[in-house]
């Protein structure tokens, strides 16, 4: 006889059952919660992706033989999504070459099918003991990071660790934070990682960018303003640091900023206490402050264009998001990551071969995530068969290249240019004429430049060049 169930309250963790056959999944999880366990269910490889994607899961039980995804390729994208998940993969033919290969991908264990009640609790404990000691030894890269705003932020190299780490570790402090990193590689997805994370995560938080939003309403977009307090200002408004207030504002593209509101901008951060433009009495704000740039900042401060004080009252703590071409081994869990967000959302069961996950990989990024985001998102909108190859993923650029741009050289003898008027010359030209190709889409000529919206936006702000689109949106 099998004793009488145990309490939930004594079995601990979190199991999700995959197996097509109705009756065979829902008798397995009937036996699982007998004993006290959580258990979900799905009744296909993508819904077990979909639910892994947003929920916590300590073990993955499912089934080899399933269509269209089967339990191996199932496998090896959960343990991607979710890598410290424990894996047991249940065969109804006993075939020792299918469970080797199982375990060869990561697999914690096999069972064969059928299987006695108390072989299944057995494994089951083990699977659970062994995804427990995991999670003991990378705190940071499992559970914790899964049950937090860390599972955003994909990657598995020693670099993206080490971040997740220190943004764990800052996130329970108070402190302002400067987040570093070229276009693309993830700052945004870090400010919201630490404001997630920390004593503030019930309360807004709220992004601006400072390079979108013009010198002029800048001012009143962050402090609020007056009725009257300019033309067009009919009523009174509460700025972005009053909206925040109780959490966090994420204070983006912070060197485009002019010195007169570095200035205003440094008060407030001071003084706990914003005015709005036209009032003259101020009132208090509780808003920690995280600030992002793609600039080198210290250039910035040491040619004047930015406040020295400031830039020590924000960078209390700094933060460096390295390049994806400094880590080349997170682009197959990455690219891995967007597909399956572009497959749960149009339904379709696309897949890499893997000769085009090699393809990305040995390409440089100039465009970081944001590009292969792209690039994946693209590849999975456009591709006529289900397996996606190498020619789907047209990339511009070579490994290293910085910028594609032609730069016609210099006339013999004629005049030389400095290095930093080369680059603004070339960068004016390839602005123009991908404006000329897309004059009324901004994002378009972002794309084909392999730079965001806003830094395209930045740069023709700098370079004085107009637009017939849009200001791009706050993001
Ligand atoms: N580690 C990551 N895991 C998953 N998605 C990522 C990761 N890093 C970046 N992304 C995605 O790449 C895109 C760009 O990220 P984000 O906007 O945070 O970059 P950024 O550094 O702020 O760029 P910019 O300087 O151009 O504003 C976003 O869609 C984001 O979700
Ligand atoms: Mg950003």
């Amino acid at each position: 006889m099998t004793p009488a169930p145990a309490p939930a309250a004594q079995r601990k963790g979190r199991i999700l059952v995959v197996d097509d056959q109705r009756n065979m999944r829902a008798t397995t999880a009937l036996l699982l919660r007998a004993e006290g366990y959580v258990v979900d269910e799905a009744g296909s490889g993508e819904e077990a992706l979909g639910w892994l994607a947003d929920h916590q899961v300590d073990l993955l039980l499912t089934d080899l033989k399933m269509e269209p995804m089967d339990g191996l390729q199932l496998l090896k994208r959960a343990v991607e999504l979710a890598p410290r998940l424990s894996v047991i993969v249940m065969t109804a033919y006993g075939s020792i070459e299918t469970a080797v290969e199982a375990m060869r991908r990561g697999a914690y264990d096999y069972i064969t099918k059928p299987f006695k009640d108390g072989e299944l609790i057995h494994r089951v404990d083990k699977g659970l003991e062994h995804a427990g000691l995991v999670s003991a030894v990378d705190l940071f890269a499992g559970e914790f990071k899964a049950r937090h705003g860390l599972s955003s932020l994909v990657g598995r190299s020693q670099a993206m660790r080490d971040l997740t780490t220190r943004i764990s570790r800052v996130a329970a402090s108070e402190a302002t934070v400067l987040v570093q990193g070229e276009s693309g590689t993830g700052k945004e997805l870090v400010a919201r990682a630490i404001h997630a994370l920390s004593g503030r995560s019930r309360a807004p938080f709220v992004p601006v960018n400072c390079a979108a939003i013009t010198e002029s309403l800048l001012e009143s977009e962050l402090f609020g303003h007056a009725r009257g307090a300019f033309t067009g200002a009919v009523k009174a408004r509460r700025g972005l640091f009053e909206e925040a207030h109780g959490g966090t504002i994420f204070i983006d593209e912070v060197t485009e900023t002019a010195p007169a509101f570095q200035s205003k901008l440094l008060r407030v951060l001071q003084e706990g206490e914003v005015r709005r433009v036209g009032e003259s009495a101020s009132i208090k704000v509780d808003v920690r402050t995280v600030a992002a740039t793609n600039r080198d900042i210290e250039v910035e401060v040491n040619d004047k264009r930015f406040r020295q004080d400031l830039f020590y009252r924000l960078a209390v703590v700094t933060l460096v998001v390295p390049p994806l071409r400094d880590r080349l081994e997170d682009v197959p869990i990455l690219a891995q990551h967007f597909l399956d967000r572009a497959n749960v959302r149009s339904r379709k069961p696309h897949r890499f071969h893997p000769t085009a996950l090699d393809h990305l990989a040995s390409y440089g990024f100039p465009g970081n995530v944001r590009e292969l985001e792209n690039l994946v998102e693209q590849a999975a909108a456009l591709a006529e068969g289900e397996e996606l190859l190498p020619d789907d993923f047209p990339l511009r650029r070579k490994s290293g290249e910085a910028v594609q741009v032609q730069v016609p050289a210099q006339p013999s003898g004629g005049p030389v240019q400095s290095l930093a008027d080369a680059v603004t010359d070339a960068e004016r030209r390839a602005i123009t004429s991908a404006l000329e190709q897309s004059p009324h889409d901004l994002s378009r000529v972002a794309e084909v430049l392999g730079v965001s919206a806003t830094t395209l936006w930045r740069k023709m702000k700098r370079l004085g060049l107009k637009t017939t689109g849009e200001e791009p949106q706050l993001s």
